[in-house]
């Protein structure tokens, strides 16, 4: 597959390479949310509606775009999310998400509902790696996940608290996801001729193993949990406040809360003594109906910016987009679908070419607005179209 200019200049070919490669209930999984996608389509808008402000004639003959984020200096200043089932998208999937975070300096965020072990993923990096907690399984479960993260160097806990259940995905149900990671032949076949006219993925998959039970959700006297569809594997995933305090006693490391929208939960993350928060829809695939993430960033971050890090991710697709959440406030970002289109389409040479993508990006847009380092961007360089802010 060719990833070079001209053929894939943006996400947006990521994407087109990835819709190719994928079968229909796998690029939608990825590329959905949830209801009517209001959340979602307002998460990528919202981008536009934030207006640069340049300086010209300044000279920015290196561009710096490090940051720290935990303690951790990471060469850019985004990282890559949790993105459940990877390993259905591309055989390596968590494997190749961790190596390509590690050799471009930034960290990876492992989702417990990742196809491949804790141990393998971190294995990959010698950079920073955080793991992602659903309670999926139940605290035994969660208890066994959260001593081999911290056993095998994982830096930090991102417990992600928007997801009592799964949101409604409309997408995935009109695919047969349930039939699909179900053990029924018969209830499969329905949806099989899509997935026969995807003959490199289902060759990859086939040569993999096929669907395997998650390697991480360890049920204690039952073994790994079953390959099931995300709605079903999420039934237990809820996390409460109680549930973190019981968290925060097991895991000495940093917890960053994932999945902030307002700012009274901003606040009791912080009494719940969360190093970080990341302001996050979940790619709009919870609440639909909640405004796009980047609304409440500036609110969020004047209530507890000084108290705790504010992280931030939703509908990044651009380098100009890492910069204009930066702007407002969020210390670094997380990509979702910006490196996971890259990963569905083409492994671990994807995700490289998503991050050149966006590096590339981020320095033209700082020598365009006259800066020369990410630390140097703030809310001078921006103006707000009227009615942005939700507060
Ligand atoms: C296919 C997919 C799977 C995801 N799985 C998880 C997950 O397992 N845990 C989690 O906390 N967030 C998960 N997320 C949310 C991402 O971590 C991140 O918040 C989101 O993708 C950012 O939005 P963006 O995709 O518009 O960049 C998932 C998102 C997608 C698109």
């Amino acid at each position: 597959m060719n990833l070079a200019s001209p053929h894939v200049v943006n996400v947006k070919d990521l994407r087109r390479l990835a819709r190719r490669r994928l079968p229909d209930a796998v690029f939608d999984y990825l590329d959905g949310a949830a209801d009517d996608e209001v959340t979602l389509k307002d998460s990528e808008r919202a981008f536009k509606e934030v207006i640069f402000k340049p300086r010209f004639a300044v000279a920015t003959p290196a561009c710096d775009l490090g940051v720290t984020v935990l303690g951790h200096k990471l060469a850019l200043p985004f990282m890559l999310a949790p993105i459940g089932y990877s390993r259905l998208m591309h055989p390596r999937g968590e494997l190749a998400a961790s190596k390509a975070a590690g050799r471009n300096g930034t960290a990876y965020i492992l989702s417990t509902m990742s196809g491949h072990k804790i141990e393998d993923v971190k294995a990959q990096s010698a950079g920073p790696t955080f793991y992602q907690l659903y309670l999926a399984g139940g605290r035994g479960a969660a208890e066994g996940a959260i001593a081999r993260a911290k056993a095998a160097g994982y830096k930090a806990l991102f417990v992600t608290i928007d997801t009592p259940v799964a949101g409604n995905r409309e997408r995935d149900a009109r695919n047969g996801m349930k039939e699909l990671m179900g053990p029924n032949w018969l209830k499969k076949m329905k949806y099989v001729p899509n997935i026969l006219t995807h003959p490199y993925w289902l060759a990859a998959f086939i040569a993999d193993g096929m669907t395997r039970p998650f390697p991480n959700i360890v049920v204690p006297g039952s073994g790994p949990l079953q390959a099931v569809d995300v709605a079903a594997a999420l039934e237990s995933a809820q996390v409460s406040w109680t549930d973190l305090k019981w968290i925060r006693e097991l895991w000495s490391g940093p917890i960053v809360i994932k999945g902030v929208m307002t700012v009274d939960d901003a606040k009791r993350s912080v009494d719940a003594v969360a190093q970080g928060i990341v302001v996050s829809t979940h790619a709009g695939r919870q609440l639909d109906g909640v405004a796009g993430s980047l609304r409440v960033l500036p609110g969020i971050v004047e209530a507890v910016g000084d108290k705790t890090e504010v992280l931030f991710d939703g509908g990044i697709r651009r380098g100009a987009d890492v910069v204009k959440a930066i702007a407002l406030g969020a210390k670094a970002v997380l990509l979702g679908r910006g490196y996971a289109y890259g990963m569905a389409a083409a492994g671990d040479a994807g995700i490289e070419r998503a991050i050149e993508i966006f590096r590339a990006d981020i320095i033209r847009t700082l020598k365009l607005l006259g800066c020369s380092s990410i630390a140097q961007v703030d809310s001078s360089y921006i103006a707000l179209r009227l009615g942005f802010r939700v507060d």
